[in-house]
């Protein structure tokens, strides 16, 4: 059991908790899904990018899907070995590319042909041999929130099946590009697992394919998504997942790297917040909490549904909004939600909350960011001081 009570009193609200057990019970039933294959889980450290928790993954075994430059340090920063570091993303500026072309990471997942072209201009400038992999947008539908969807031809994610085979005979006739891998991503919080093994079946054709113009790619990247609950979806098992992704790769002699970020995260993660007020605008309830949208920005920006409990949990519940005090109408953590009368001090739990959730938030309303505590063998520890007043203005000039 955690003390949430204690804990908030010593380290104060809101803040974000993560329990390290669960992360780690999580990283193990994912990587026992895949036994007896070679497989890479590369932990998707935008879910939390807390150097303390990369570490934790890292400890285990992990490497890292990153998608930026800052991403990439903070991973070797936390001891992931630069041959588990993937660099992906849609947008990578050419210092990026070159740091991490230097930093001699496992490959760069390459999103579109003139992103190609300076991977290839800027490894020749260093005289280094670029380790690549396309990202295949396979124009499935993942049917997920519209928001977190990438696997669609109108999303700007990946290059489609045609440009990836151009961009493939292109690398492997360049001396300064390397391609080891394929790799795909087709939505995040994903909870049918049919649009998982299309793609997973678009992609490995399209490996066979290549390997037929021997183009022999060693890994097979099958991005993240796996869903986790949140209220009573039903989700994907880990054994589920790993079946499809092998059904579809009968035949193929590859490592599997799989990018995990909320499945390893979200439900290891509370967010802890204090009553401030309870009010009424005519018939409308109010509960009035410190923690607000600038701390967890899921439920204003997706409408997202987190669990809150009610550490004091007496008396008959009505609903009630849960707000901030951030001076937004968006402002919320929950809408019309089962609540008993809360009082001045009480805590409230926000569920689910390790994934998405530090990681989004903002100085908006000149609000410091929230601590972050790690629990672990029954034990506590800051890995995140609560930011002052003055850490929020430091890098602000000419004000005086
Ligand atoms: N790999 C790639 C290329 C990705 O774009 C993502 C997430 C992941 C892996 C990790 O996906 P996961 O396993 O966590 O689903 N802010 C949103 C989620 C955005 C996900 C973006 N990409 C949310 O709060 O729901």
């Amino acid at each position: 059991m955690i003390p949430f009570q204690s804990l908030a009193d010593t380290y104060s609200t809101p803040l974000y908790l993560y329990d390290f057990d669960a992360m780690k019970e999580q990283f193990d039933t994912l990587k026992e899904a895949f036994r007896g294959r070679k497989s890479i889980l590369a932990y998707a450290v935008k879910a939390n990018s807390n150097l303390s928790v990369i570490k934790h993954f890292a400890s285990l075994g992990s490497g890292a899907d990153c998608v930026s430059i800052g991403e990439v340090r903070r991973a070797l920063m936390a001891g992931v070995p630069s041959y588990k570091v993937i660099f992906s993303g849609v947008g990578k500026r050419d210092d990026e590319i070159r740091e991490a072309l230097i930093s001699d990471i496992l490959y760069i997942n390459v999103e579109s042909e003139a992103e190609l072209g300076r991977v290839e201009m800027i490894a020749q400038e260093i005289g280094k041999q670029a380790r690549i992999s396309i990202r295949v947008n396979p124009n499935i539908d993942p049917q997920t929130h519209p928001y977190i969807s990438t696997g669609l031809h109108d999303n700007k994610f990946g290059v489609e099946i045609n440009a990836a085979k151009r961009m493939y005979i292109r690398a492997k006739n360049s001396p300064h590009l390397d391609p080891v891998g394929i790799h795909f991503h087709i939505g995040s919080q994903l909870t049918a697992l049919e649009p998982i093994y299309e793609a997973a079946v678009i992609v490995a054709d399209l490996m066979r394919s290549l390997s037929a113009i021997d183009i022999n790619l060693k890994f097979f990247d099958v991005g993240g998504g796996l869903g986790v609950q949140y209220d009573d979806e039903t989700t994907i098992t880990p054994y589920d997942y790993s079946q499809a992704i092998l059904g579809a790769l009968k035949g193929l002699d590859v490592t599997i790297i799989c990018e995990p970020g909320r499945f390893l995260t979200a439900n290891a993660g509370y967010f802890l917040t204090k009553v401030l007020y309870e009010k009424k605008n005519g018939s409308k309830r109010f509960v009035v909490v410190d923690g607000a949208m600038n701390d967890l920005l899921r439920p204003s920006l997706y409408k997202a549904y987190h669990r809150v409990e009610a550490l004091k949990n007496e008396g008959e519940c009505t609903p009630a909004d849960i707000v901030g005090p951030v001076c937004e109408s968006g402002d919320f953590l929950a809408k019309e939600y089962p609540l008993p009368m809360m009082e001045h001090n009480d805590l409230l739990i926000v569920h689910s909350a390790g994934a998405y959730g530090f990681g989004m938030g903002s100085n908006y309303n000149t609000r410091g960011r929230s601590a972050e505590v790690a629990f672990e063998n029954g034990e506590a520890r800051l890995i995140r001081a609560r930011e002052t007043f003055e850490d929020v203005i430091a890098l602000e000039r000419e004000y005086l």
